[in-house]
């Protein structure tokens, strides 16, 4: 059993609890919302070799998953029932929801590699890759863990496997798991779109 096949449980576990801590600690200790902060300003480049900012979703609901096109099940399995659950929904819905794929692995995920990956999922599905620092920053804002295990060319990265909604405002609304399904994922879609 590789380190790498053996922590894979453990890091969403542990991106979950951080997350839970950073969203439910306010209430704990009854200081205001605002003072902790899951996301931020971004500025990425999409599968198209577009700049693209968090601001040009504003109005709509970003669902943001982070991870990167070489993981061998946990992306491609998660990513699935982020676009079946996008799918699921009526057009008007959808026209709501950026479903948004940010690369953890700037170095192999290029432009040219996120346009075929995110395209084998969805023609919906908005990838975006930067410079290993812009992709630091809103890895950092997101709270997400990433660490890269082993070594050449075919290095994993161990990664948080979580799904952020982000309000029209592009403020933090919520999380899903990344083990959640399509269904209970349209489920939290519907009920944040109806707000
Ligand atoms: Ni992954």
């Amino acid at each position: 059993m590789s380190p790498f096949r053996s922590a894979r449980w453990l890091v969403p576990g542990l991106g979950l609890l951080l997350v839970l801590a950073l969203t439910q600690m306010p209430r704990l200790l009854q200081i205001p919302a605002a003072a902790t902060s899951i996301g931020g300003p971004f500025d990425l480049t999409d599968q198209r070799g577009q700049a693209i900012k968090d601001t040009d979703f504003r109005g709509k609901l970003m669902l943001i998953y982070f991870g990167y096109s070489f993981c061998p099940d946990v992306c491609p399995t998660t990513l699935n029932q982020m676009v079946q659950a996008v799918r699921s929904l009526t057009p008007e819905q959808q026209a709501q929801i950026a479903p948004i794929f940010i690369t953890i692995d700037p170095e192999r995920d290029t432009v040219a590699q996120m346009a075929g990956y995110v395209a084998s999922f969805s023609p919906a599905l908005i990838g975006l890759t930067g410079t290993p620092a812009q992709i630091g920053v809103v890895s950092k804002n997101y709270h997400v863990y990433v660490r890269k295990a082993g070594t050449g060319a075919n290095y994993g990265v161990d990664h948080s496997s979580i799904l952020y909604l982000m309000g029209r405002d592009g403020k933090f609304l919520r999380h899903f798991d990344g083990t959640a399904s399509a269904k209970e994922l349209a489920a939290g879609l519907e009920q944040a779109l109806d707000k």
